[in-house]
């Protein structure tokens, strides 16, 4: 979490800094701040709360320069305020530094420090860095920075200019994501590429216990040691257009839209057009090695973990292999099985998420072969593991996870598809009808989206309601807490996902008529029994909203509101499912949250524990 940005080249940094940091703002938003070195001194502006207040403050009195680092904030070590904001500097002011992560050691280098004669500003981890550095300077940053670098522990990347050295950035990372731009006479350092893709596509991934050096005329990558390293310059496929609005509200209404293109994308070259097999290059497993498969680990957080939760049901179901799932961070601190005949699979829409990450290198460490599905080329979790399978979504910009999770699903089933096909487990007909499932969605995704009046309807009825309960069974069990997570993260509305087998069990005790229950009774195995539920639902006042099939008659007897989506395959149904209940709740918070796309304490990468 937390956005860092960095300029040097030829024209004024600020307003570069200012559009790198806005398109980093899903990344925090507590507070903003920029230093633009200039007329040998450093000039630094922060202000507390979403970078507009910087804007505001800045207006007509901007700092001029062109050479500048910037920082999007989201609190960990100090309250949100203008004294926590970024960028902080030493006793000096001669050296200014931002920085995305955590120094877990913090508490230690800071009394030392102290003792030592430093006086500090603020609260934060960070502040540490900038004294760090100040006392091994020497007029070399480079050196200073690397030195200083050795004795941090936990997670970095940092961003560092000083005063007496105008023709260089330098910047650090370990564990916190830092990319390098390459344009003409100019680059770029930011946390994600969305910052600088206006300018350029050259990029470059920089590595942990790497220190950068950019000047005007380019860049060298160095260890810790100071030995120079070579690295490879790639060109990144997205555009500068395809991170932004385009015309819709809210970045997430946007990318709700762009699903039925995303899952296209996603799918090609992977379902061959005759539609007779899977191809997976990107896992990097020979067949032989897909026999040997006896257990597969899923790790993932949030809504990916949801993800994880279909692809144990889609992979069990067609390849009979067990599948364990876990959230990252509860893997950690348990002792999973996990040996060489293990797949372990991480899903990661950043491929930066910490708890993914260590449970990825626990997993590796453990002897598992690794495969991640991420949305980020370059991103940690495709350049840890042994295979990687990207989701073609595009930027996601928007703090509520739409079009990744959905295209993580499209993965997850030819996954599931790939490996039946190799180990022979799933009956040629039956694979067949899958594969032309699969082929269909996007165009049944394009249906649901060409109108959703329905749903618009009912999140005027129910935006007000105190509470959801979003019940299903089976596969759609992942959907209902996927539906119940987006509307809590957006719309500030108490939701529970819940088995609805289990409802009597419990939950049940909740429903009265301020409280809507959505009912995913799609076609499936279990159509009949969450009739029942929803009629034990109804026999307790609760007001229900069935999600079903497009010609289904029988559910008109049942709830009070039927949100319809096209049939499929049950397997393949969470996909069609996810786009009303993503609607829902983007509607829903529409009437209670201005903040839809920056919902409040929350962050898009989550790279801090
Ligand atoms: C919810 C959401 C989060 C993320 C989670 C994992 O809408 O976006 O729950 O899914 O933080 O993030 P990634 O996929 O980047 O590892």
């Amino acid at each position: 979490m937390c956005g860092i940005v960095g300029y040097i080249g030829k024209r004024e940094a600020c307003p570069i800094l200012i559009d790198g940091l806005k398109r980093l703002e899903y990344r925090g938003y507590d507070s903003a701040g920029i230093a633009v070195l200039n007329c040998g001194g450093i000039d630094i502006r922060k202000s507390i709360g979403k970078l507009k207040a910087l804007e505001c403050a800045i207006e007509g009195c901007a700092p001029k320069g062109t050479v500048g680092i910037g920082h999007t904030r989201w609190a960990t070590h100090g309250r949100p305020s203008d004294e926590n904001a970024h960028p902080h500097s030493d006793c000096s002011g001669q050296i200014t530094v931002v920085h995305n992560g955590i120094i877990e050691n913090y508490a230690e280098l800071k009394s030392r420090l102290i003792a030592e004669g430093h006086a500090f500003a603020s609260e934060t981890d960070t502040e540490v860095a900038a004294h760090l550095i100040e006392q091994y300077y020497d007029g070399d940053l480079a050196k200073a920075v690397r030195s200083a670098a050795r004795e941090l522990e936990g997670s970095f990347a940092l961003v560092v200019i000083a005063r007496d050295e105008p023709d260089h950035i330098v910047a650090a990372r370990r564990h916190s994501p830092l990319v390098i731009g390459l344009g003409e006479g100019e680059c770029f350092l930011a946390s994600d590429v969305a910052a600088f893709l206006k300018h350029t596509r050259r990029v470059i991934y920089v590595d942990d216990d790497n220190i950068v050096v950019v000047s005007r005329g380019g860049v060298g990558i160095f260890d810790l040691a100071g030995n120079p390293i070579d690295k490879e310059v790639s060109l990144v496929d997205w555009d500068a257009a395809m991170a932004e609005r385009g015309g819709y509200e809210h970045f997430m209404l946007k990318e709700i839209h762009e699903q039925p293109r995303a899952l296209r994308e996603t799918m090609r070259g992977r379902l061959s057009s005759e539609l007779d097999r899977v191809d997976l290059p990107g896992m990097n497993l020979s067949d032989e090695d897909i026999r040997r498969i006896n257990r597969i680990v899923m790790i993932a957080c949030g809504t990916a973990y949801h993800a994880s939760m279909v692809g144990k049901y889609a992979i069990e179901e067609l390849c009979r292999i067990p599948v364990e799932i876990d959230v990252a961070s509860e893997l950690r601190y348990r002792n999973p099985i996990i040996d060489d005949q293990t797949l372990a699979i991480v899903i990661s829409q950043s491929g930066e998420t910490i708890d993914t990450i260590v449970g990825l290198r626990e997993a590796k460490e453990k002897g598992a072969k690794t495969l991640a599905i991420t949305n980020v080329v370059g991103s940690m979790a495709a350049r840890e593991s042994d295979g990687v399978l990207y989701t073609y979504a595009g930027p996601e910009i928007a703090v509520a996870s739409t079009k990744a999770y959905t295209t993580q699903l499209m993965v997850v089933y030819l996954i599931a598809l790939y490996l039946a096909q190799i180990r022979g487990t799933l009956d040629p007909s039956r694979a067949a009808q899958l594969r032309a499932g699969l082929w269909e969605l996007p165009g049944q995704a394009e249906l649901i989206l060409n109108d959703y009046s329905e749903v618009k309807r009912a999140a005027e009825r129910y935006y007000c309601f105190n509470g959801f309960l979003y019940m299903a069974r089976g596969i759609n069990l992942a959907s209902a807490l996927e539906g119940a997570l987006k509307i809590k993260e957006i719309a500030y509305i108490h939701a529970e996902g819940y088995a609805a087998g289990e409802m009597k069990h419990g939950p049940i005790a909740m429903i009265d008529p301020t409280f809507a229950t959505i009912a995913i009774a799609v076609k499936s195995k279990t159509y009949d029994k969450i009739l029942s539920n929803i009629k034990e639902v109804k026999a307790r006042s609760g007001e229900v909203i069935a999600i079903a099939n497009s010609h289904d008659t029988v559910i008109e007897d049942y709830a009070d509101r039927i949100i319809r989506v096209p049939e499929t395959e049950e397997i393949l149904s969470p996909v069609l499912v996810a786009i009303p209940l993503q609607l829902m709740a983007y509607y829903v918070a529409l009437g209670r949250s201005p903040n839809v796309d920056q919902p409040r304490n929350l962050a898009k990468t989550v790279t801090v524990e």
